[in-house]
């Protein structure tokens, strides 16, 4: 049953914690305001949506994407020819890694990280090649009230160097498997710091804000003295019950929040081809 309290489309969660399909929606006209005021706050709502059926030229995922802010140019991703604003993630039948092949949050290790992804799929495998994303609002409210007091000042510092510097490229099968895939690693020097526990900028609710992807240690601490923690909250946050999982179609397309949400491309379609097109939005300072 769809959600009664969207009436300009129909509404479909998927798990009690996040993701929710729309249905009614044709993102290739101009979508009239009242109904991409409801299409914001299911993003709120539900920090990762998804649309299907959707038919886009590159201008039309330009001009969806433009209504959500300014467009971020990733540094690191090869764009499609025609269109530089327009990141390619990319899959040959030949090559085996994929991008972004275990959990993580993207742009974290920016100091003032995108908002999310809008991810159009113009080619997907028969069978395979899903997305799971995982709820860090229900990560940080499933801690114990004595955690949540002790992460609550703490800080934590991100980087992209081992991800897309030069140290990932000097390991050979990363760059010749992925190497024509992402680019530019002398861009991958800056690090970022974030409170651990953000103030989502639209919801107000609290998230947990570390990633097993990118986030290196708690800020004034040793690398050594983070693991232990991190990895215990890096565990808890992908409990199942915190996660969904999408399962594309060509011409399907998600909206996601890096601020609330982890995801993982699952590395399950080997010998076929996955081709889709991503749009990531600025965001704001975290705090
Ligand atoms: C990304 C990413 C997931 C996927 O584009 O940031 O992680 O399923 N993609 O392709
Ligand atoms: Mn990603």
């Amino acid at each position: 049953m769809p959600r009664v309290d969207y009436t300009t489309f129909d509404l479909h969660p998927m798990t009690m914690t996040l993701g929710a399909e729309i249905h009614g929606v044709d993102l290739g006209l101009e979508v009239a305001e009242d109904q991409f005021n409801e299409i914001r706050r299911a993003f709120t709502e539900f920090s990762v949506i998804f649309f299907r059926d959707q038919h886009l030229t590159p201008d039309q995922h330009i001009a969806f994407a433009s209504r959500w802010g300014e467009i971020n140019v990733n540094r690191f991703f090869k764009a499609i020819d025609s269109h530089p604003v327009i990141a390619e993630v990319r899959k040959e039948p030949d090559q085996e890694t994929n991008i972004g092949g275990s959990w993580h949050t993207d742009h974290s290790y920016d100091q003032v990280p995108a908002t999310g992804s809008i991810l159009y799929a113009r080619q997907v495998p028969e069978i395979g090649g899903d997305t799971q994303f995982a709820s860090m609002y229900a990560a940080y409210d499933g801690l114990s009230d004595g955690l949540k007091r002790m992460l609550e000042p703490l800080r934590a510092t991100h980087s992209s160097r081992h991800a897309f510097g030069r140290t990932a490229y000097r390991i050979q099968q990363y760059s010749d498997d992925v190497g024509d895939r992402l680019g530019n690693p002398d861009a991958a020097t800056q690090d970022a710091d974030h409170p651990v526990v953000i103030q989502h900028p639209l919801s107000g609710r609290k998230a947990l804000y570390v990633n097993p992807g990118f986030t290196i240690r708690f800020s004034g601490w040793s690398d050594e003295e983070s693991r232990p923690l991190l990895e215990y909250l890096y565990r808890q946050a992908t409990k199942p019950e915190y996660t969904c999982r999408f399962h594309w179609q060509k011409n399907s397309l998600a909206l996601w929040d890096n601020r609330a949400t982890w995801h993982q491309a699952l590395n399950d379609y080997p010998g076929q081809r996955r081709l889709m097109h991503r749009i990531t939005i600025e965001g704001v300072p975290l705090e």
